[in-house]
Protein backbone atom coordinates (compact mmCIF):
# COMPACT_ATOMS: atom_id res chain seq x y z
CA UNK A 1 0.00 0.00 0.00
CA UNK A 2 1.14 3.40 -1.02
CA UNK A 3 1.77 6.12 1.97
CA UNK A 4 -0.50 9.09 2.78
CA UNK A 5 2.39 11.00 1.28
CA UNK A 6 2.51 9.69 -1.52
CA UNK A 7 -0.98 9.41 -1.98
CA UNK A 8 -1.49 12.79 -1.06
CA UNK A 9 1.60 13.90 -3.79
CA UNK A 10 0.29 11.97 -6.53
CA UNK A 11 -3.62 13.57 -5.82
CA UNK A 12 -2.26 16.88 -6.79
CA UNK A 13 -1.21 15.98 -10.26
CA UNK A 14 -3.66 17.71 -11.73
CA UNK A 15 -3.87 21.14 -9.69
CA UNK A 16 -2.73 24.53 -10.92
CA UNK A 17 0.66 24.89 -8.82
CA UNK A 18 2.18 28.26 -8.17
CA UNK A 19 4.56 26.83 -5.61
CA UNK A 20 8.43 25.88 -5.80
CA UNK A 21 9.61 24.32 -7.60
CA UNK A 22 9.64 26.04 -10.61
CA UNK A 23 8.96 22.96 -13.30
CA UNK A 24 5.67 22.79 -11.80
CA UNK A 25 6.45 18.83 -11.71
CA UNK A 26 6.07 19.65 -15.56
CA UNK A 27 9.12 16.82 -17.00
CA UNK A 28 11.99 18.86 -18.00
CA UNK A 29 15.10 16.81 -17.80
CA UNK A 30 13.33 13.90 -18.53
CA UNK A 31 16.24 11.44 -16.70
CA UNK A 32 14.74 8.56 -15.77
CA UNK A 33 15.25 8.55 -11.77
CA UNK A 34 17.56 5.42 -10.97
CA UNK A 35 19.48 5.25 -14.02
CA UNK A 36 21.46 8.62 -13.40
CA UNK A 37 21.51 7.74 -9.54
CA UNK A 38 25.20 6.79 -9.75
CA UNK A 39 28.17 7.16 -7.44
CA UNK A 40 31.52 8.58 -8.11
CA UNK A 41 32.89 6.68 -10.23
CA UNK A 42 35.29 6.90 -13.67
CA UNK A 43 33.95 9.42 -15.99
CA UNK A 44 31.52 10.40 -13.13
CA UNK A 45 33.86 13.11 -11.45
CA UNK A 46 32.71 13.74 -7.85
CA UNK A 47 30.73 17.02 -6.87
CA UNK A 48 32.93 17.63 -3.64
CA UNK A 49 36.42 17.78 -5.52
CA UNK A 50 34.95 18.42 -9.40
CA UNK A 51 38.39 18.09 -11.28
CA UNK A 52 36.91 16.61 -15.11
CA UNK A 53 33.17 16.20 -15.87
CA UNK A 54 31.52 18.62 -13.16
CA UNK A 55 33.62 20.31 -13.05
CA UNK A 56 33.43 21.20 -16.94
CA UNK A 57 29.39 21.57 -16.40
CA UNK A 58 30.48 24.19 -13.69
CA UNK A 59 32.93 26.05 -16.47
CA UNK A 60 29.47 25.83 -19.16
CA UNK A 61 27.21 27.89 -16.33
CA UNK A 62 29.82 29.87 -15.14
CA UNK A 63 30.11 31.30 -18.66
CA UNK A 64 26.15 31.52 -18.99
CA UNK A 65 26.46 34.13 -16.42
CA UNK A 66 29.80 35.74 -17.17
CA UNK A 67 31.31 34.59 -13.75
CA UNK A 68 34.42 33.82 -13.00
CA UNK A 69 33.59 30.58 -11.43
CA UNK A 70 31.08 28.70 -9.91
CA UNK A 71 29.99 25.88 -7.41
CA UNK A 72 27.46 23.61 -7.94
CA UNK A 73 25.20 22.17 -5.03
CA UNK A 74 22.80 19.68 -3.89
CA UNK A 75 21.76 20.80 -0.86
CA UNK A 76 20.18 24.21 -2.34
CA UNK A 77 21.48 27.95 -1.81
CA UNK A 78 21.12 26.71 2.22
CA UNK A 79 24.52 25.40 2.14
CA UNK A 80 25.71 27.71 -0.35
CA UNK A 81 24.84 30.45 1.39
CA UNK A 82 27.07 29.05 4.62
CA UNK A 83 29.49 28.00 2.84
CA UNK A 84 29.79 31.27 0.79
CA UNK A 85 29.63 33.45 4.20
CA UNK A 86 32.17 30.91 6.06
CA UNK A 87 34.48 31.26 3.22
CA UNK A 88 34.98 34.25 2.91
CA UNK A 89 34.92 35.91 6.70
CA UNK A 90 36.82 34.40 10.00
CA UNK A 91 36.24 34.06 13.15
CA UNK A 92 35.08 36.99 14.93
CA UNK A 93 34.78 39.10 11.64
CA UNK A 94 31.58 41.34 11.61
CA UNK A 95 29.08 40.87 9.45
CA UNK A 96 26.12 43.34 8.26
CA UNK A 97 22.91 41.39 7.42
CA UNK A 98 19.52 42.50 6.98
CA UNK A 99 17.62 41.38 9.54
CA UNK A 100 14.72 39.37 7.63
CA UNK A 101 17.89 37.52 5.78
CA UNK A 102 16.98 33.42 4.90
CA UNK A 103 17.61 31.33 8.20
CA UNK A 104 20.55 29.92 6.30
CA UNK A 105 22.70 33.63 6.98
CA UNK A 106 21.51 33.32 10.83
CA UNK A 107 23.37 29.46 10.43
CA UNK A 108 26.55 30.94 8.60
CA UNK A 109 27.30 33.13 11.58
CA UNK A 110 26.21 31.06 13.97
CA UNK A 111 28.76 28.27 12.67
CA UNK A 112 31.01 30.33 11.82
CA UNK A 113 31.27 32.31 15.23
CA UNK A 114 30.50 35.75 13.69
CA UNK A 115 29.97 39.15 14.55
CA UNK A 116 26.85 41.03 13.59
CA UNK A 117 25.45 44.08 12.52
CA UNK A 118 21.73 43.79 12.41
CA UNK A 119 20.52 46.26 9.29
CA UNK A 120 16.68 46.48 10.13
CA UNK A 121 15.09 46.22 7.20
CA UNK A 122 12.05 49.07 5.92
CA UNK A 123 8.79 47.68 6.52
CA UNK A 124 6.09 48.54 4.11
CA UNK A 125 3.63 50.89 5.89
CA UNK A 126 0.28 49.38 4.74
CA UNK A 127 0.37 45.72 5.43
CA UNK A 128 3.73 46.18 7.42
CA UNK A 129 6.29 43.42 5.30
CA UNK A 130 9.79 43.89 5.05
CA UNK A 131 10.49 45.61 1.24
CA UNK A 132 14.07 46.44 1.60
CA UNK A 133 16.77 48.57 3.29
CA UNK A 134 17.40 52.32 3.95
CA UNK A 135 20.53 52.74 2.28
CA UNK A 136 21.11 56.06 4.30
CA UNK A 137 20.97 54.36 7.49
CA UNK A 138 23.19 51.58 5.48
CA UNK A 139 26.04 53.58 4.99
CA UNK A 140 25.43 55.28 8.29
CA UNK A 141 25.80 52.02 10.06
CA UNK A 142 29.03 50.90 7.88
CA UNK A 143 30.51 54.13 8.88
CA UNK A 144 30.25 53.16 12.53
CA UNK A 145 31.08 49.71 12.44
CA UNK A 146 34.12 47.70 10.44
CA UNK A 147 32.63 44.95 8.66
CA UNK A 148 33.98 42.07 6.50
CA UNK A 149 30.57 41.41 4.19
CA UNK A 150 27.10 42.51 3.31
CA UNK A 151 24.20 39.72 2.87
CA UNK A 152 21.72 41.14 0.92
CA UNK A 153 18.44 39.85 -0.10
CA UNK A 154 17.96 40.36 -4.02
CA UNK A 155 14.94 39.93 -4.30
CA UNK A 156 13.22 39.23 -1.07
CA UNK A 157 10.96 35.88 -1.25
CA UNK A 158 7.96 37.95 -2.43
CA UNK A 159 9.88 39.92 -5.21
CA UNK A 160 11.09 42.99 -4.37
CA UNK A 161 14.68 44.67 -5.26
CA UNK A 162 16.67 46.75 -3.44
CA UNK A 163 18.49 49.21 -5.58
CA UNK A 164 21.61 47.04 -5.60
CA UNK A 165 24.06 49.02 -7.94
CA UNK A 166 23.85 51.80 -4.82
CA UNK A 167 24.32 48.99 -2.33
CA UNK A 168 27.51 48.00 -4.53
CA UNK A 169 28.80 51.64 -4.16
CA UNK A 170 28.36 51.88 -0.78
CA UNK A 171 30.02 48.29 0.05
CA UNK A 172 32.97 49.50 -2.38
CA UNK A 173 33.34 52.99 -0.41
CA UNK A 174 33.54 50.80 2.85
CA UNK A 175 35.76 48.21 1.61
CA UNK A 176 32.83 45.42 2.55
CA UNK A 177 32.25 42.58 0.67
CA UNK A 178 28.96 42.19 -1.19
CA UNK A 179 27.23 38.80 -0.66
CA UNK A 180 24.13 38.36 -2.28
CA UNK A 181 21.53 35.89 -1.98
CA UNK A 182 20.11 35.66 -5.33
CA UNK A 183 18.04 32.53 -4.62
CA UNK A 184 14.93 34.05 -6.45
CA UNK A 185 16.64 35.42 -8.82
CA UNK A 186 18.53 33.40 -11.15
CA UNK A 187 16.66 33.93 -14.07
CA UNK A 188 17.65 38.04 -13.98
CA UNK A 189 20.35 37.28 -15.90
CA UNK A 190 18.24 35.35 -18.73
CA UNK A 191 15.96 39.27 -19.86
CA UNK A 192 16.32 42.93 -19.73
CA UNK A 193 12.72 43.03 -18.42
CA UNK A 194 13.50 41.93 -14.97
CA UNK A 195 15.84 43.51 -12.54
CA UNK A 196 19.64 43.10 -13.12
CA UNK A 197 21.90 40.35 -11.88
CA UNK A 198 23.52 41.20 -9.17
CA UNK A 199 26.75 38.88 -10.70
CA UNK A 200 26.56 41.71 -13.74
CA UNK A 201 26.46 44.49 -10.63
CA UNK A 202 29.70 43.01 -9.61
CA UNK A 203 28.54 41.03 -6.73
CA UNK A 204 31.31 39.29 -4.94
CA UNK A 205 29.55 36.39 -4.39
CA UNK A 206 25.69 35.55 -6.12
CA UNK A 207 23.98 32.14 -4.94
CA UNK A 208 20.99 31.29 -7.27
CA UNK A 209 18.45 28.02 -6.20
CA UNK A 210 18.01 26.74 -9.68
CA UNK A 211 14.77 24.67 -8.20
CA UNK A 212 12.44 27.74 -7.55
CA UNK A 213 11.95 29.62 -10.68
CA UNK A 214 14.28 27.53 -13.12
CA UNK A 215 13.79 23.91 -13.80
CA UNK A 216 16.29 22.20 -11.93
CA UNK A 217 14.93 19.62 -8.91
CA UNK A 218 14.64 20.78 -5.47
CA UNK A 219 17.88 21.46 -4.27
CA UNK A 220 19.59 22.51 -6.95
CA UNK A 221 21.73 25.35 -6.55
CA UNK A 222 24.70 27.42 -7.66
CA UNK A 223 27.45 29.62 -6.04
CA UNK A 224 29.05 31.95 -8.50
CA UNK A 225 32.17 34.38 -7.44
CA UNK A 226 33.22 36.94 -9.98
CA UNK A 227 35.57 38.69 -7.84
CA UNK A 228 39.61 38.01 -7.04
CA UNK A 229 38.40 39.61 -3.18
CA UNK A 230 37.42 35.79 -2.14
CA UNK A 231 39.52 32.43 -1.87
CA UNK A 232 37.15 29.70 -3.69
CA UNK A 233 39.00 26.86 -2.42
CA UNK A 234 38.35 28.22 0.89
CA UNK A 235 34.32 28.21 -0.22
CA UNK A 236 34.51 25.09 -1.48
CA UNK A 237 36.25 23.35 1.43
CA UNK A 238 33.39 24.73 3.28
CA UNK A 239 30.63 22.96 1.03
CA UNK A 240 32.62 20.06 0.99
CA UNK A 241 32.36 19.86 4.70
CA UNK A 242 28.27 20.94 4.55
CA UNK A 243 27.45 18.77 1.85
CA UNK A 244 26.16 15.27 1.66
CA UNK A 245 29.32 12.66 0.64
CA UNK A 246 26.95 10.95 -1.81
CA UNK A 247 25.71 13.67 -4.16
CA UNK A 248 22.26 13.32 -6.17
CA UNK A 249 23.71 13.09 -9.75
CA UNK A 250 20.17 13.63 -10.67
CA UNK A 251 20.09 17.12 -9.08
CA UNK A 252 23.58 17.61 -10.57
CA UNK A 253 22.40 16.96 -14.19
CA UNK A 254 18.99 18.74 -13.73
CA UNK A 255 20.99 21.62 -12.55
CA UNK A 256 23.10 21.53 -15.89
CA UNK A 257 19.61 20.88 -18.16
CA UNK A 258 17.87 24.24 -16.08
CA UNK A 259 20.41 26.89 -17.07
CA UNK A 260 20.79 24.95 -20.71
CA UNK A 261 17.51 25.43 -21.10
CA UNK A 262 17.66 28.75 -19.83
CA UNK A 263 20.39 29.78 -22.65
CA UNK A 264 18.13 28.97 -25.47
CA UNK A 265 14.48 29.69 -23.98
CA UNK A 266 15.24 31.94 -21.30
CA UNK A 267 14.47 35.29 -22.92
CA UNK A 268 11.18 33.72 -24.93
CA UNK A 269 9.58 31.90 -21.08
CA UNK A 270 10.50 35.56 -19.10
CA UNK A 271 8.56 37.04 -21.71
CA UNK A 272 5.66 35.09 -21.53
CA UNK A 273 5.98 35.20 -17.56
CA UNK A 274 6.09 38.66 -17.40
CA UNK A 275 3.09 38.76 -19.91
CA UNK A 276 1.12 36.32 -17.25
CA UNK A 277 1.64 38.70 -14.92
CA UNK A 278 0.14 41.69 -16.39
CA UNK A 279 -2.52 39.45 -17.38
CA UNK A 280 -3.52 38.46 -13.85
CA UNK A 281 -2.82 42.28 -13.30
CA UNK A 282 -5.57 43.39 -15.60
CA UNK A 283 -8.01 40.81 -15.16
CA UNK A 284 -8.07 41.45 -11.46
CA UNK A 285 -9.42 45.43 -12.14
CA UNK A 286 -12.05 45.73 -10.43
CA UNK A 287 -11.87 43.15 -7.85
CA UNK A 288 -11.25 43.01 -4.39
CA UNK A 289 -7.93 41.70 -4.93
CA UNK A 290 -4.96 43.97 -5.29
CA UNK A 291 -1.12 43.40 -6.59
CA UNK A 292 1.14 44.47 -3.96
CA UNK A 293 4.06 45.28 -5.50
CA UNK A 294 1.54 48.12 -6.80
CA UNK A 295 0.80 49.19 -3.38
CA UNK A 296 4.30 49.41 -2.11
CA UNK A 297 5.12 53.21 -1.27
CA UNK A 298 8.61 53.02 -0.51
CA UNK A 299 10.21 53.50 -3.76
CA UNK A 300 11.07 50.06 -4.60
CA UNK A 301 13.30 50.10 -8.04
CA UNK A 302 12.07 47.05 -9.60
CA UNK A 303 10.20 43.91 -8.84
CA UNK A 304 10.27 40.29 -9.80
CA UNK A 305 7.21 39.47 -12.14
CA UNK A 306 7.45 35.76 -11.87
CA UNK A 307 5.67 36.81 -8.31
CA UNK A 308 2.19 37.51 -8.21
CA UNK A 309 1.94 39.04 -4.67
CA UNK A 310 -1.89 39.47 -3.74
CA UNK A 311 -4.18 41.12 -0.74
CA UNK A 312 -6.29 39.89 0.86
CA UNK A 313 -5.04 36.74 1.50
CA UNK A 314 -6.89 34.36 3.54
CA UNK A 315 -8.03 32.69 0.12
CA UNK A 316 -5.00 30.05 -0.06
CA UNK A 317 -7.16 27.00 1.58
CA UNK A 318 -10.00 28.20 -0.92
CA UNK A 319 -8.28 27.97 -3.93
CA UNK A 320 -6.67 24.83 -2.78
CA UNK A 321 -9.92 22.99 -1.60
CA UNK A 322 -12.62 24.86 -4.17
CA UNK A 323 -10.40 25.27 -7.16
CA UNK A 324 -7.32 22.69 -7.15
CA UNK A 325 -4.63 25.43 -6.71
CA UNK A 326 -2.03 25.40 -4.85
CA UNK A 327 -0.22 28.48 -4.10
CA UNK A 328 3.53 29.01 -2.77
CA UNK A 329 2.11 30.99 0.99
CA UNK A 330 -1.09 32.32 2.13
CA UNK A 331 -0.54 33.96 6.03
CA UNK A 332 -3.70 35.27 5.95
CA UNK A 333 -3.01 38.90 5.41
CA UNK A 334 -1.48 38.18 1.72
CA UNK A 335 -1.43 35.41 -0.90
CA UNK A 336 2.16 34.78 -2.95
CA UNK A 337 1.60 32.71 -6.04
CA UNK A 338 4.94 31.74 -7.71
CA UNK A 339 5.12 31.53 -11.38
CA UNK A 340 7.94 29.59 -12.45
CA UNK A 341 9.36 28.13 -16.30
CA UNK A 342 7.31 25.40 -16.22
CA UNK A 343 3.98 27.77 -16.07
CA UNK A 344 1.63 27.48 -18.82
CA UNK A 345 -1.46 30.11 -19.63
CA UNK A 346 -3.88 27.54 -18.78
CA UNK A 347 -2.73 27.65 -15.00
CA UNK A 348 -2.78 31.44 -15.14
CA UNK A 349 -6.80 31.24 -16.38
CA UNK A 350 -7.24 28.61 -13.83
CA UNK A 351 -5.80 31.82 -11.32
CA UNK A 352 -7.92 34.61 -12.69
CA UNK A 353 -11.01 33.07 -12.76
CA UNK A 354 -11.00 31.20 -9.33
CA UNK A 355 -9.72 34.87 -7.90
CA UNK A 356 -12.46 36.54 -9.54
CA UNK A 357 -15.20 34.00 -8.74
CA UNK A 358 -13.88 34.47 -4.89
CA UNK A 359 -14.17 38.05 -5.39
CA UNK A 360 -17.23 38.00 -6.95
CA UNK A 361 -18.40 35.52 -3.85
CA UNK A 362 -16.62 37.62 -1.26
CA UNK A 363 -15.04 34.63 0.53
CA UNK A 364 -12.64 36.12 2.50
CA UNK A 365 -12.27 38.32 5.13
CA UNK A 366 -10.50 41.74 4.87
CA UNK A 367 -6.85 41.96 5.69
CA UNK A 368 -6.35 44.80 6.24
CA UNK A 369 -7.93 44.95 9.36
CA UNK A 370 -5.71 42.09 10.71
CA UNK A 371 -2.47 44.03 9.49
CA UNK A 372 -2.66 45.86 12.68
CA UNK A 373 -0.99 43.05 14.12
CA UNK A 374 2.96 43.19 13.52
CA UNK A 375 3.86 41.04 11.31
CA UNK A 376 7.67 41.16 11.25
CA UNK A 377 8.10 42.52 15.23
CA UNK A 378 10.56 44.30 16.14
CA UNK A 379 14.05 41.96 17.37
CA UNK A 380 14.76 42.46 20.74
CA UNK A 381 17.53 43.19 22.21
CA UNK A 382 20.99 41.51 21.80
CA UNK A 383 22.35 40.05 24.87
CA UNK A 384 24.95 37.88 23.24
CA UNK A 385 26.10 36.48 20.42
CA UNK A 386 23.83 33.38 18.71
CA UNK A 387 26.79 30.97 19.27
CA UNK A 388 27.71 31.74 22.68
CA UNK A 389 24.32 30.07 24.11
CA UNK A 390 25.35 26.63 23.33
CA UNK A 391 27.58 26.57 26.82
CA UNK A 392 24.69 27.84 28.38
CA UNK A 393 22.01 26.28 30.74
CA UNK A 394 18.71 26.11 29.05
CA UNK A 395 14.64 25.75 30.09
CA UNK A 396 11.59 25.74 28.23
CA UNK A 397 8.69 28.25 28.65
CA UNK A 398 5.80 28.74 26.89
CA UNK A 399 6.10 31.42 24.24
CA UNK A 400 2.67 33.75 26.21
CA UNK A 401 5.17 34.25 29.00
CA UNK A 402 8.57 34.56 27.04
CA UNK A 403 8.51 38.26 26.24
CA UNK A 404 11.60 39.74 28.46
CA UNK A 405 13.23 36.70 28.13
CA UNK A 406 16.47 35.71 26.30
CA UNK A 407 16.09 33.12 23.87
CA UNK A 408 18.08 29.47 22.99
CA UNK A 409 16.64 29.18 19.54
CA UNK A 410 15.88 30.31 16.64
CA UNK A 411 12.09 31.15 16.05
CA UNK A 412 11.72 30.82 12.44
CA UNK A 413 8.06 30.81 10.76
CA UNK A 414 8.43 28.50 7.76
CA UNK A 415 7.98 29.87 4.83
CA UNK A 416 9.75 32.09 4.73
CA UNK A 417 12.37 30.53 6.59
CA UNK A 418 13.21 34.31 8.39
CA UNK A 419 14.02 34.24 12.13
CA UNK A 420 11.59 36.61 14.34
CA UNK A 421 13.54 35.61 17.39
CA UNK A 422 17.72 34.75 17.38
CA UNK A 423 19.58 32.81 19.89
CA UNK A 424 20.73 35.77 22.32
CA UNK A 425 18.16 38.11 21.78
CA UNK A 426 15.11 38.75 24.05
CA UNK A 427 11.97 37.89 22.96
CA UNK A 428 10.22 41.11 22.67
CA UNK A 429 6.86 41.59 23.43
CA UNK A 430 5.45 41.83 19.89
CA UNK A 431 7.31 38.96 18.92
CA UNK A 432 6.05 36.52 21.82
CA UNK A 433 2.16 37.83 20.60
CA UNK A 434 3.31 37.25 16.80
CA UNK A 435 4.32 33.39 17.70
CA UNK A 436 2.05 32.84 19.89
CA UNK A 437 -0.55 33.70 16.93
CA UNK A 438 0.87 31.54 15.03
CA UNK A 439 -0.33 27.67 14.55
CA UNK A 440 1.04 25.01 16.13
CA UNK A 441 4.28 23.45 14.28
CA UNK A 442 4.46 26.27 11.73
CA UNK A 443 7.46 28.12 13.56
CA UNK A 444 10.88 25.85 13.13
CA UNK A 445 12.43 25.94 16.89
CA UNK A 446 8.83 26.28 18.88
CA UNK A 447 8.09 23.25 20.31
CA UNK A 448 4.73 21.03 20.78
CA UNK A 449 2.13 23.08 22.86
CA UNK A 450 4.46 26.62 22.32
CA UNK A 451 6.84 26.40 24.19
CA UNK A 452 10.41 27.42 23.68
CA UNK A 453 13.76 27.46 25.17
CA UNK A 454 15.54 30.30 27.04
CA UNK A 455 18.38 31.04 29.03
CA UNK A 456 18.35 29.71 32.30
CA UNK A 457 18.10 32.89 34.41
CA UNK A 458 19.75 31.20 37.32
CA UNK A 459 23.26 31.02 35.82
CA UNK A 460 25.18 34.18 35.95
CA UNK A 461 25.61 36.07 32.52
C1 LIG B 1 15.58 34.23 0.34
C2 LIG B 1 15.98 32.79 0.42
N1 LIG B 1 17.28 32.46 0.47
C3 LIG B 1 17.70 31.18 0.54
C4 LIG B 1 16.80 30.15 0.55
C5 LIG B 1 17.29 28.73 0.63
O1 LIG B 1 17.22 28.15 -0.61
P1 LIG B 1 17.24 26.56 -0.83
O2 LIG B 1 15.83 26.11 -0.65
O3 LIG B 1 17.71 26.41 -2.24
O4 LIG B 1 18.17 25.98 0.15
C6 LIG B 1 15.42 30.43 0.51
C7 LIG B 1 14.43 29.33 0.55
O5 LIG B 1 13.28 29.47 0.31
C8 LIG B 1 15.00 31.78 0.45
O6 LIG B 1 13.69 32.10 0.41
Amino acid sequence: MKSRLYLNIESKRKNANFHMPGHKSRDFTKLGWEYFDTTELEGTDNLNNPQKEIREIERQISKSYASKECIISVNGSTSLIMAGIMGSCREGDCVAVARNSHKSVFSAIYYGRLKTLFIDPVLDPIYGYPVGIDLKHLEAELRKTRVRALVMTYPTYYGTCDDLNAVKHICDSHDVLLIVDEAHGAHFKHSMEFPPSSIDIGADITIHSTHKILSSLNQGAVLHVKSDRVDMENIRRHMAMLQTSSPSYPIILSVEEAVKFMNENGEKKLEKIQGFYERVKKALEGTKFTLIHDKISREILQVDKAKIWLAPGGVGKILAEDYNIDIELDDGKTALCMMGVGTVIEDVDRLITALKDISEKGLFKDSLEDSKRALFPKAGNKVMEAWEIDRMKKRMVSIKKAAGKVSASYLVPYPPGVPVVCPGEMVSDAAADYLYSMKEGSVDGMIEDKMIYILDEEQTL
